[in-house]
């Protein structure tokens, strides 16, 4: 038998990745973010066994592996650190309701290219045990038991938002998300004649994860030097500029910028929520392109490559607007395309890209899709 088929499985998922149009590291500061979960994804196909072990058939990577599981600990494979993270907050919260099983994971969502396929396989796999053992998780569960199985198994501390994105996704509609209540409410994704269109560098710098956390850790420092004066004050985001601005010696300078991105990016996210709703889509476009500005020169996070195709996206006509999408330091920019042009701008675009830094150019045309859902069940 082929490991990598299953012959009749009981639970069939589909799990998306996430775009995020405006509000990049704004999340685990509790300010406004704008994500959607769209049309590439990844297949979990289950079965139940009578065993106490899981078998797990990656048919992407060509590997397996075994997980014992009444002895749930973090290993040293990445990938195998989702489901043991998953399992284990389950398990831990819901004792004895995981059994053996077989689970095949296929994927069209391009790895490490900043569209979230870590949350698309942590929520994928809580889905798809939920639904092979009837455990009755809510969606807020399943957002939550893979978010702590990304910073605990995976490592990195991420904010709330691809998991949110990935489970709460619909059809066409963007996520307003507030991450300080979790409130949130779903606004038309309406860019016609622009498209969205994502440009995947395919460099991934491996700081990624080391640099994350420690952007998350700077705005938390900051935070705490705000609050000996302004106790009221729980989120960044929520800070004025003005304050932060009258404190400015009390921070070093990179602090300091890191805080001011913050604060002006909850704001653009607002206003870009603000320019849809008015259907003003040039004034989203030059939002999303002064975000990307932010990202480079005061977060920090973007890198040459991903400048260079926000440069280029900014001189060329049809684009209304583009960023780095993500954590950053690789993986795909963001880019809302005229429909008469996209042929065109991939092709120029790639050819420039290929020839500045000797690197194949990925381009996917991205649809808003739905979140996590159970698909069949094929037996
Ligand atoms: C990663 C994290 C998210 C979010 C983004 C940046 O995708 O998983 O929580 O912080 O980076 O906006």
């Amino acid at each position: 038998m082929n490991p990598f088929e299953l012959k009749s499985p009981d639970i069939v998922i589909t799990s998306p990745g996430r775009i995020n149009l405006i509000g990049e590291h704004i999340d685990y500061n509790g300010g406004e973010v704008l994500p959607a979960a769209i049309d590439l994804k990844l297949k979990l196909s289950f079965k139940r066994t009578d065993t106490e072990e899981a078998f797990i058939f990656s048919k992407d990577l060509k590997e397996s592996f075994k997980l014992n599981l009444n002895k749930l600990q973090k290993g040293d494979i990445e990938w195998h650190n989702f489901f043991i993270g998953v399992v284990y907050y389950i398990q831990k919260k819901f004792p004895d309701t995981i059994k053996g099983f077989t689970c095949v994971v296929e994927s069209d969502i391009p790895f490490g290219a900043g569209v979230s396929s870590s949350a698309a396989l942590e929520c994928g796999i809580a889905k798809g045990l939920d639904k092979l053992f009837n455990i009755g998780l809510s969606d807020s569960e399943i957002i939550t038991f893979s978010r702590d199985a990304e910073h605990n198994f995976v490592g990195t501390k991420c904010g709330i938002m691809d998991q949110f994105a990935v489970v709460k996704g619909r059809k066409n509609s963007l996520i307003q998300l507030d991450c300080a209540t979790l409130n949130y409410k779903y606004v038309p994704a309406f860019f016609d004649p622009y498209c969205i269109v994502l440009l995947n560098s395919n460099v991934e710098h491996n700081l990624a994860s080391s640099e994350y956390n420690k952007r998350r850790q700077s705005c938390e420092e900051g935070l705490k030097i705000i609050k000996e004066k302004n106790p009221e004050f729980n989120y960044l985001a929520h800070v004025p500029l003005l304050i932060v601005q009258e404190m400015k010696p009390q921070f070093s300078l990179s602090t300091y910028q890191k805080l001011v991105y913050v604060i002006e990016e909850n704001e653009r996210t607002k206003a870009a929520a603000k320019a849809l709703e008015d259907k003003d889509l040039n004034r989203f476009g030059s939002l999303l392109f002064a975000s990307h500005q932010g990202l480079k020169s005061k977060y920090e996070v973007s890198c040459k490559e991903l400048d260079f195709l926000v440069d280029y996206a900014s001189s060329y006509e049809g684009v209304l607007g583009a960023r780095m999408m993500g954590g950053g330091f690789g993986g795909c920019t963001i880019n809302l395309v005229h429909k008469d042009k996209v042929v065109d701008y991939i092709h120029k675009i790639g050819k420039a890209y290929a020839e500045a830094f000797h690197i194949t150019l990925t381009p996917h045309m991205v649809a808003i899709d739905d979140g996590v859902k159970w698909i069949r069940n094929e037996k």
